[in-house]
């Protein structure tokens, strides 16, 4: 057919000097096209992104990586670790079929869910809606037949954005199949943004840590849950067992009979700073201790064990710049929980009952109130230590596994609200468990494969109607 004759003869019209040119055309393309992509692609860990101008914070430096290191990472771990062929076949929940019928209903503070979506029951969610909200969001979360799409916009604190997007990966191996399509947008800090009177008119859906009654923005099971590896606080889990396990060294009588707090004042949060005033055991019945991150991790986290933070009959929540994750860990102490009103709600706070699983102290008159209720419980015991069990016990039925009914429940609901068939953005790329460990570092690995989560062999608990 000629095919022999034309390839024999093709050389004589490519003299070397165009074969040698087109190599090299092509390799400085590829330099090109590769170091654009290095430049382009915005990564789990902040690659290419700026801190949120609504909070801004010092941008993340890569200085310590080579060139090399750095363009390998960027491309190996975001474009070559998730494997293209592998696909979670959808509504493959044979093996959980059996026990539908028995799933628990959920515990009652599962019900804020609807309130947290009642705004769009009405309006439904639009892709509108989705891209106004993206103004206020630090990276955008699509789930497409059980595969997650992340687009960054903005960098997050530390490893915030790992560790969250890690919790939803987590989501996805518990309940393969079950998770619905979903595109939402998330902002990663800590301060509510969508107030219910700006926004009336049109409600934006953001998904954060933390809401008040005065906010759109729908609270989302924070990234400690799964570790927060800079001040090494390990996954929610092992936490909570090994603080039960400590708060068992003392008994209650043997429990230090004053008020206690540890903690980082200098977080622009006016509560924390008039709580510095209270710090005299004779006056206020209240030890306020300030907590040095920096020189906590200098030593080894040592003197910071949250097991070793239990030996006191009263302990003190105060919130920081927003809520704070320490709420979780000072419940599970099983002392006499003394919670100044708080402003802001994370996603279970608001099942906490006062004086069932916690006292309520009033802003005002901060230290005399911390007095009159250390002078309470030392004078009924027994009443301070159920209330302080009880806490404990809230906690407990916390465990991850309804955390991530939890995070079910939330994102079903929501999913229902879309008028709109999701689909991976163009902008967006797939996050798998494999890209996600590719980008820790040593630390944040050992915490991320810590908190890997297995297929429930259940359904998730039922929302009760
Ligand atoms: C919400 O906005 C209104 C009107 O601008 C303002 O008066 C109110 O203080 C804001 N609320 C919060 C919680 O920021
Ligand atoms: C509170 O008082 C104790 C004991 O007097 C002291 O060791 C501690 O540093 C004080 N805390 C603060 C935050 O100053």
């Amino acid at each position: 057919m000629g095919i022999l004759s034309r390839h024999s003869r093709r050389p004589s019209f490519l003299p070397r000097y165009v074969i040698f040119f087109a190599f090299l055309f092509l390799a400085l393309l590829l330099f090109f096209e590769v170091d654009n992509l290095i430049s382009q692609t915005k990564t789990i860990v902040g690659h290419n992104l700026e801190p949120t101008p609504w909070h801004v914070f010092p941008a993340k430096s890569f200085d310590e990586e080579s060139t090399v290191s750095k363009a390998s990472k960027i491309i190996g771990c975001s474009y070559l670790s998730c494997p293209s062929h592998v696909t979670i076949p959808q509504n493959s929940n044979s093996a959980s079929k059996s026990k539908t019928s028995e799933s628990k209903t959920c515990p009652e503070f599962f019900r804020s869910i609807r309130y947290d979506l009642e705004p769009w029951t009405k309006s439904r969610i639009s892709m509108n809606h989705v891209m106004e909200a993206q103004k206020f969001a630090a990276f955008r979360v699509v789930i497409v037949g059980g595969k997650l799409f992340v687009d960054f916009y903005y960098a997050c604190v530390q490893s915030r954005a790992m560790f969250t997007i890690w919790g939803i990966l987590q989501l996805l191996r518990r309940y393969p199949g079950k998770v619905p399509d979903v595109d939402l947008m998330f902002d990663c800090m800590d301060k509510p943004i969508i107030n219910r009177t700006e926004h009336s008119s049109m409600p934006l859906p953001l998904f954060r840590y933390c809401t008040t009654p005065h906010h759109f923005d729908i609270p989302f099971p924070d990234w400690s849950f799964w570790g927060w590896s800079e001040i090494n606080i390990r996954p929610w889990e092992e936490e909570f067992k090994s603080i039960k396990e400590g708060s068992k060294s003392r008994s209650w009588i043997r429990k230090i009979p004053v008020a206690y707090w540890k903690g980082n004042p200098d977080v622009v949060s006016p509560i924390r700073t008039e709580l510095l005033n209270c710090n005299d055991t004779q006056m206020w019945r209240a030890q306020i201790m300030r907590q040095d991150w920096a020189e906590e991790a200098k030593v080894g986290f040592e003197k910071s064990k949250l097991s070793k933070q239990c030996n006191h009959r009263y302990k003190i929540y105060a919130e920081g710049y927003a809520w704070s994750v320490s709420l979780k860990y000072i419940l599970a102490c099983g002392s006499l929980p003394l919670i100044i009103s708080p402003q802001y709600q994370d996603f279970f706070s608001r099942g906490l009952i006062p004086k069932k699983n916690y006292w309520p102290i009033p802003p005002f008159e901060l230290c005399p109130s911390i007095k009159a209720a250390v002078d309470w419980g030392n004078a009924n015991p027994s009443e301070a230590e159920a209330i302080g069990k009880a806490g404990q016990d809230f906690m407990e039925s916390l465990s991850i596994d309804r955390i991530y009914d939890y995070m079910y429940h939330l994102i079903s609901e929501y999913a229902k609200l879309q008028d709109f068939v999701p689909v991976q953005p163009p902008s967006a790329l797939e996050i798998c468990i494999d890209s996600v460990l590719c980008f820790a570092d040593d630390k944040q690995k050992q915490f991320l494969k810590r908190s890997i989560a297995f297929p429930s062999p259940g359904s998730p608990c039922s929302l009760s109607r």
